[in-house]
């Protein structure tokens, strides 16, 4: 969710502002996937890195994590949806968490949707934490077993989609991210709509997905 900032900048408002706006437009985004058939999504609101950003910024932005679950929970309930943060949520306030773990437990019993929320997420945390797991359990290290142990389970995405003009991962979903298709767009964030949604998937069905194989 990339362009925030330089979508606050154009209209002459804060980088708060920004985030604020990117955060609205997190749940509505989600719907439209729900409604083209995407059952699972995740968001990338803050890498490993983001971290580094001035304190007043991701406080702000784990205050907004917590008011948009406190906000969309009900929705959550009433869709069945399946909500969990991935990331290293350590550090946060005890209360952020406990609405965090509080959300996840209540909606952990639906199957069909997911909504995902990539909060001090790496993929670089994500794959040694799964090594770490494997270690510990005196597990085999294989492809099968380093996958299932992730944040994300098994569960790949077919699709990565990067708002705000850079082409680069930036640290997400680096072994899940493997086979996936991706999209650079040079909509800001906050100006990325359900017709962006439409649009990409019908592009995205255009790709034939030979994983590595020839026809
Ligand atoms: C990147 O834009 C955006 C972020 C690092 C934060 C994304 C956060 C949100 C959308 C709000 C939080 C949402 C939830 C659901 C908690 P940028 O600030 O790097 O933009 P710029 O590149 O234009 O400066």
């Amino acid at each position: 969710m990339d362009g925030n900032g330089r979508w606050a900048d154009k209209h002459g408002k804060t980088r708060q502002f920004g985030h604020e706006q990117g955060s609205s437009n997190v749940y509505d985004i989600f719907l439209s996937c729900v409604e083209l058939d995407i059952n699972t999504a995740t968001f990338f609101a803050m890498s490993s890195e983001n971290m580094n950003r001035p304190r007043e910024e991701t406080e702000f932005i784990s205050i907004l994590l917590d008011n948009s679950i406190k906000k969309h929970l009900p929705d959550l309930l009433d869709n069945q949806i399946k909500f969990k943060v991935i990331g290293d949520i350590s550090h946060l306030p005890e209360n952020i968490k406990k609405t965090i773990e509080h959300a996840e437990t209540v909606t952990s019993m639906f199957t069909r949707y997911k909504l995902n929320i990539a909060y001090n997420y790496g993929g670089q945390w994500d794959i040694l934490n799964s090594i770490k797991t494997l270690l510990d359990n005196k597990l085999e290290i294989s492809n099968e077993n380093l996958s299932k142990y992730l944040s994300t389970g098994s569960d790949f995405p077919d699709l990565i989609v990067r708002t705000g003009g850079y082409k680069r991962l930036s640290n997400f979903m680096l072994w899940q991210a493997a086979y996936s298709e991706l999209i650079f767009l040079n909509t800001l964030w906050p100006e990325f709509s359900s017709k962006d949604v439409s649009n990409i998937l019908n592009n995205y069905k255009l790709i034939k997905r030979k994983f590595g194989k020839v026809d």
